[in-house]
């Protein structure tokens, strides 16, 4: 892969160091001088930022130094609810009543086709025309996620896969397969101080989807197929929840797994609980806090463990969107793409451990020295081969009837087998609808 010929080691970092800085700092002044001349005429103006609670401080960063960069565009903050879920019902009735309360918000990757299709965001081609963005420069997979009928509604900011965390302090190698984490869960539960083998998200929720289609795909299953067929039914994917009821139910979680999100996760290893993890990739962050985490410097992560088929991590993810009401869609733009573009991306890897979308990034010695995952070869292969989750305009939907079924089957109360069968049937319903 081009990315990582290791060819920083044939160059002097100092050499490196001093060829980016002047790069960079052209591209500062170029959009300094744009943006002052532009900025001395106009008015001052505030524009409403809505976005996801952010343990990491990254947005607060971000916002700051965009500030700084336009002194006439003033970003009030809005903060949305951590749940993915909860967040979006709140955007559906803000922006259903054509409210112009929100100027710019976060999106999760599975809303932009819908968000479009309702015609709550604002279209971005002219202004990635009239900016001469080149859309190529974005892993493909976070660029089509904001991409619906052939429009770009959405600029990705950070992409996600779901990643296994473990104490290097506990852990010698770690698990190859999800049997060989189970054991190993077991096993080492206890040690270190610890009271829990394995932390994951079994809510009722978004999140909660989003580990069981890492299950399903390890085994070889799938939810909806390219043709856009469902394909839920099959016994790959009864293997799949099988291991993770196993998982749930197993005695090496916490006997409130049913309530864990990323939250209690990231609360709970953090505070030195567990001896793995699945989380996204931020947490490589929380856990490095010298002053917040228990266990700086005693975390290790590797991709999540194998089924009978392969290895999977689902593909997540946040981008920026403007509300088609917004009064201040110039500015908004301003903003969005200051998020999305390199120095944005930079500051939200470098304080916020998220990764890049922007493949150059994870050449750059900052980030690559910010978060020992950025350097790491098998990590971006992961990135690039994350499963996508249904993309649909009626994708609500559809995980809502996922959340139902899978909580029943991790609860015990119906069959893999049932729920594999009950998420086909209502599926192919909702969307023949
Ligand atoms: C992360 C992912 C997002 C996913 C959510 C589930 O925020 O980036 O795509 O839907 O977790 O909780």
């Amino acid at each position: 892969m081009k990315l990582w010929n290791k060819k920083i080691a044939g160059v002097s970092v100092l050499t490196m160091s001093l060829l980016l800085a002047a790069c960079s700092d052209d591209a500062d002044n170029a959009t300094e001088d744009t943006g002052s001349d532009d900025n001395s005429s106009k008015e001052q103006v505030e524009i409403v930022y809505a976005s996801g609670v952010d343990v990491t401080g990254a947005t607060d960063a971000l916002i700051e130094a965009f500030e700084k960069e336009n002194p006439n565009i003033k970003i009030k903050r809005q903060e949305m609810p951590a749940d993915t879920g909860t967040s979006h019902d709140q955007y559906v009735t803000t922006f259903s009543g054509q409210s112009d309360e929100i100027d710019v918000f976060d999106a999760d990757v599975i809303w932009p086709a819908e968000f479009a299709q309702a015609q709550y965001a604002l279209e971005l081609d002219r202004f990635i025309e009239a900016d001469g963005i080149n859309m190529d420069d974005f892993f493909p997979g976070t660029v089509q996620s904001g991409n619906f009928n052939g429009r770009q509604y959405a600029m990705p900011k950070y992409t996600d896969a779901g990643l296994l965390f473990y104490r290097t302090d506990i852990v010698e190698t770690p698990p190859k397969t999800w049997d060989e984490l189970f054991e190993m869960a077991g096993e080492l539960n206890g040690e270190a101080g610890t009271e829990f083998g394995y932390l994951m998200q079994a809510n009722q929720y978004e999140g909660m989807v989003t580990n069981a289609v890492e299950f399903i795909a390890a085994y070889g299953g799938e939810v909806v197929n390219e043709n856009n067929e469902v394909v839920v039914d099959s016994p790959e994917t009864v293997a799949g929840i099988t291991k993770m009821v196993e998982f749930v139910n197993s005695d090496f979680v916490p006997s409130n797994i049913l309530s864990f999100q990323e939250t209690e996760t990231n609360n709970a290893w953090v505070g030195g609980q567990a001896v793995f993890a699945r989380n996204w990739p931020y947490m490589q962050n929380t856990s490095n806090d010298e002053e917040a985490s228990e266990v700086a410097g005693n975390v290790g992560f590797s991709v999540l463990p194998a089924g009978d088929e392969t290895n999977a991590a689902t593909l997540g993810g946040w981008m920026s969107m403007i509300n088609r009401y917004s009064a201040h869609q110039e500015e908004a733009w301003e903003f969005v793409k200051f998020m999305s573009g390199p120095e944005g991306q930079k500051i939200s890897a470098v304080e916020g451990g998220r990764a890049p979308t922007i493949e150059a990034l994870y050449d750059d010695p900052e980030v690559q020295e910010a978060a020992a995952l950025f350097a790491n070869e098998e990590f971006v292969t992961t990135l690039q081969n994350a499963v996508p989750r249904p993309v649909s305009p009626i994708y609500p939907q559809i995980t809502d009837i996922m959340q139902v079924e899978l909580s029943k089957a991790l609860a015990q109360d119906i069959t893999p087998e049932e729920a594999a069968a009950n998420m086909q049937s209502k599926i192919e319903a909702a969307m023949a609808e």
